[in-house]
């Protein structure tokens, strides 16, 4: 059997996704990160599923893109590979997913934390875009997904020295959600997704999709984009049983109807 580079688990409507090359620090290779692609893919389809996790190990998140893999590559090496540009699938995914990050959150790990909806970092978690020590740049979305989330100043200070910066530290910077002990990191990061499972898996698809258009689009175009997802909702048993259950003071059972 090949190599299983992801771990999966299912518990109720929760599924928690594992990076799993611990004697690499979870160095994401092409293979892995095909697995990874697949899986959620295959997940964001599964009706079963409302709501992922992903997570490493204590160690490490991951340590970023597996340089060994390509350290001896050519322009066009990387050019035809064009490996990066699979990402782009994750992007794509409408449920939700929680990155719970413990240890080092490095360069392609730290960009991949942040194709994740929120983070929850563990008080031990280290994350840095370290590239330019290596004698390159981010390659998976870290200048702009990190500018956007810190801001100009910070992320060329982060980006140009590569310097590695704590939980406290990304939690201050708006690039973790929640920092919490390190003892709880991933049933935080799990209780969290169980809580949103609860929700309207329509409404909170709509909701992912609409936040994710204010990086996209200017504030007119957003606002626009907001309005017909929230009329929308109105074709959906979802929105009459919430709105209904409200009026009768019962909690409200969602079916993604
Ligand atoms: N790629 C491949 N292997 C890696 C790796 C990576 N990104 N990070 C760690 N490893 C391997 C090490 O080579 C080592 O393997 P061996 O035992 O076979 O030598 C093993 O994982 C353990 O690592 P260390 O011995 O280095 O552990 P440490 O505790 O001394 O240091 C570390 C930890 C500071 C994270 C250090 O491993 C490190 O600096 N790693 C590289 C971080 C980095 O530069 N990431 C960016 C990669 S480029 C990128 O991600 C591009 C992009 O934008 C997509």
């Amino acid at each position: 059997m090949a190599d299983q580079y992801i771990l999966t688990e299912v518990e109720g409507s929760v599924a928690v996704l594992t990076l799993n090359r611990p004697d690499v620090l979870n160095a994401l290779n092409i293979p892995l990160m095909d697995q990874l692609i697949e899986t959620m893919e295959r997940l964001d389809g599964d009706p079963a599923v409302r709501c992922m996790v992903l997570t490493g190990n204590r160690k490490a998140f991951a340590a970023g893109a597996d340089i060994k893999e390509m350290a001896e590559a050519s322009v066009v090496d990387m050019y035809e590979r064009n490996n990066l540009a699979r990402w782009q699938r994750i992007q794509r995914v409408r449920k939700p997913i929680i990155a719970a990050v413990s240890g080092f959150c490095l360069g392609g790990g730290c960009e991949l934390a942040m194709h994740c909806d929120m983070i929850i970092a563990a008080e031990s978690a280290q994350f840095g875009q370290p590239e330019i020590n290596i004698g390159v740049i981010p390659g998976a979305g870290g200048t702009q997904r990190l500018s956007k989330v810190v801001g100009k100043y910070r992320a060329m200070e982060l980006i140009l020295t590569g310097r590695f910066f704590g939980a406290k530290e990304a939690y201050e910077m708006g690039l973790a959600t929640r920092v919490v002990p390190t003892e709880v990191y991933l049933e935080e990061a799990v209780s969290l997704a169980k809580e949103i499972a609860e929700r309207s898996p329509m409404a909170v698809r709509f909701a992912k999709e609409t936040v994710l258009k204010a990086f996209e689009s200017p504030l007119s175009e957003g606002l626009d984009y907001e309005r017909k997802m929230f009329y929308m909702l109105f074709g959906t048993e979802d929105q009459k049983e919430g709105m209904k259950a409200f009026m009768e003071k019962r909690k409200a059972e969602y079916t993604g109807k």
